[in-house]
């Protein structure tokens, strides 16, 4: 039941009848090879200045009805501390594709932010390799950057200006640079089908992910796909599930974008296969204009508001809060 063929996985999205029974298996997994804690990660959104134009995102540099901002890095450096003391063991950097933030510039904030105890996590889109190499070298640890789809003629049409061999190059250097490398999609949209979602389970299994991240699409009025509908929480929820059956010992968030479409969206993930947080530590001020998405939670509540909001849930449900870096169990 560990090792599906495509025809299987393709055969699980299509019935809804075994979902129960695909979560409970995807959770017993989760418990066995992960354990019963929950890695929080404090998440920042530097920056939502981006000059890539993917279809479905609001940050997209095409969308004017978007107000703009930059975190210098001395207050990100400080939102970072403020982070750490709080208990996280994770901070993320992450932000549009913005030129702003140079290989220096995110050398400096990242050798910085390593002095704290702490893992670092970028998230920041598409670089050289001579840009990933310097990061690692100034101690970041990890790297997230979605594939998104593996369907190349969607991947297309969703990405003007972007090169799917250049993302996959992207995954590939880091992996060599020795980065636990965080990759995933978006389920839901618009002519994605059930085959090309396998395709996109079975892809993260090739490249042995160390972290896979899972969100429903989400429509967002201000770009080309306005008029498609949102994507499923089950059927995002399900390919969470059968990605931590095969996959076993990897890191999966519970993601935020669950939780817009449903209120208790991540404490659920948290019980069909996600082992993993990650709460907004970004100032308020920022929050709303990170608008990969509408609707988005946490907007208007504060770092230390979320830190203790989401240990309450986690607790309730009788997990624990990590106080490990949480790579990937070996
Ligand atoms: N709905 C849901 N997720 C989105 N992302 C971007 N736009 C949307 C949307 N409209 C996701 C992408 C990206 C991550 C940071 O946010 O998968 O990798
Ligand atoms: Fe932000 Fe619950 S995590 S309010």
């Amino acid at each position: 039941m560990s090792e599906f063929s495509k025809r299987e996985i393709i055969e699980i999205l299509k019935d809804d009848s075994q979902n129960n029974r695909l979560f409970s298996l995807a959770d017993k997994v989760r418990s066995e090879y992960c354990g019963n804690e929950v890695h929080l990660r404090g998440l920042i959104e530097f920056s939502n200045i981006c000059k890539c134009r993917c279809k479905y995102c609001g940050l997209r540099c095409e969308n004017k009805n978007l107000e703009r901002y930059r975190i210098l890095p001395e207050e990100i450096i400080s939102i970072a501390k403020n982070a750490v003391d709080m208990g996280y063991k994770t901070i993320v950097l992450q932000s549009g594709e913005d030129d702003f933030y140079t290989k220096e510039i995110m050398c400096e904030i990242i050798k910085e932010i390593k002095k704290l105890d702490t893992a670092v996590t970028l998230s920041i889109g598409e670089r050289s390799f001579e840009d990933y190499k310097a990061f690692r070298e100034s101690g970041a640890d990890r790297y997230l950057i979605r594939i998104e789809t593996t369907d190349e003629n969607l991947y297309k049409k969703l990405h003007p200006n972007m090169d799917f061999n250049n993302r996959l190059r992207c995954l590939k250097d880091l992996k060599e640079l020795g980065y636990e490398v965080g990759t995933g999609c978006l389920v839901g949209l618009p002519e994605q089908t059930n085959e090309s979602l396998a395709d996109d389970i079975l892809f993260f299994k090739e490249i042995d992910a160390d972290m896979i991240g899972i969100g429903p699409f989400i429509t967002h009025p201000d770009t080309p796909l306005k008029d498609s509908p949102n994507g499923s929480f089950i059927k995002a929820l399900k390919v969470m599930a059968i990605t931590r059956i095969l996959m076993k010992n990897i890191n999966i968030p519970a993601t935020t974008a669950m939780e817009t479409l449903h209120s208790n969206g991540r404490i659920i993930a948290l019980q069909s296969g996600a082992n993993v947080v990650m709460p907004n530590v970004t100032s308020q001020t920022y929050r709303a204009k990170y608008e990969i998405y509408p609707n988005k939670i946490c907007v208007n509540d504060k770092p230390e508001h979320c830190r203790k909001c989401i240990e309450g849930k986690i607790a309730s449900i009788g997990r624990e809060v990590s106080k490990d870096y949480g790579f990937r169990y070996k």
